[in-house]
């Protein structure tokens, strides 16, 4: 939980940050796409695309925000999966489509936010990325579904399929500071993934609930709540990690 919230923050604040960003909405639920204000719209997806019609290039769209473009997705998405499985090769039908939007030199940073379900465009999307970068929410079972991750990676290191994929890091979601679990959670993520774990947590806030029913990243919506510093920041973070 929170891959959403933070893929359309952090593209957010990227962006003022001065990084040319294109967010890629691979979820057919479209929330990245509602998320930063665009209506779903058909045929607006990478569906057509990815079973071999036409450019990704084709489908960027602006959005309201200077540096922040997108790729939306609408429910179209749900069936791609099906139709990918029958064809070769198709775990790097992402990397494919992306290839010429990477070439064209446009974009600083590319940000994929992923289905719910670790399905074939999910699996696309770690075949075709540089790095995973995992929002665990403050919540007992967060390890669980961390060691899941950790196989899946090491299995598309070992299969060959994205052997330079790397973790960039993890970052610690709707903490809430007034309860031991949240404190103890952090405390046990930290342990086990050591500096892998960004410094910076970000809180559980209203307000990030609240601001994609505007359409709007946080910083945009109410920049002085506490979630929009901490976007911020967990952007600069993640630009230390990667660009150096
Ligand atoms: N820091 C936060 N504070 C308060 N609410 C949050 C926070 N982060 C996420 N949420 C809310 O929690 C819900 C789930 O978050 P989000 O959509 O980001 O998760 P997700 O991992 O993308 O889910 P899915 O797997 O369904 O795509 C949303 O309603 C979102 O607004
Ligand atoms: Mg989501």
């Amino acid at each position: 939980m929170g891959k959403t919230t933070t893929a359309v923050n952090l593209s957010a604040c990227l962006a003022t940050l001065g990084r040319r960003v294109l967010l890629f909405d691979l979820d057919p639920q479209a929330n990245a796409t509602s998320g930063v204000g665009l209506e779903k719209v058909e045929g607006a997806s990478a569906y057509r695309v990815l079973l071999g019609e036409g450019s990704l290039l084709d489908k960027i769209q602006p959005t309201a925000y200077d540096g922040l473009q997108i790729i939306p997705s609408e429910v179209d998405l749900c069936g791609v999966d099906i139709e990918l499985a029958r064809s070769e090769n198709h775990i790097h039908r992402v990397g494919q489509i992306l290839s010429p939007v990477i070439q064209s030199g446009r974009f600083d940073v590319v940000l994929i936010d992923c289905p719910p379900s670790l399905g074939i465009l999910t699996l696309n999307a770690f075949a075709a990325a540089h790095g995973v970068l995992v929002p665990l929410q403050c919540e007992y079972y967060a390890l669980e579904g961390i060691s899941m991750l950790n196989r899946v990676m090491a299995q598309l290191h070992d299969t060959g399929v994205n052997p330079h994929l790397e973790l960039i890091g993890v970052v610690m979601t709707m903490f809430d500071g007034r309860t031991r679990l949240s404190q103890q959670v952090v405390g046990e993520v930290r342990e086990h993934f050591g500096n892998k774990v960004f410094e910076t947590v970000i809180p559980r806030t209203t307000r990030l609930a609240e601001a994609p029913s505007f359409g709007k990243p946080i910083i945009h919506y109410d920049k002085y709540n506490s979630g929009a510093a901490a976007y911020e920041l967990l952007a600069q973070e993640v630009l230390l990690r990667i660009e150096t």
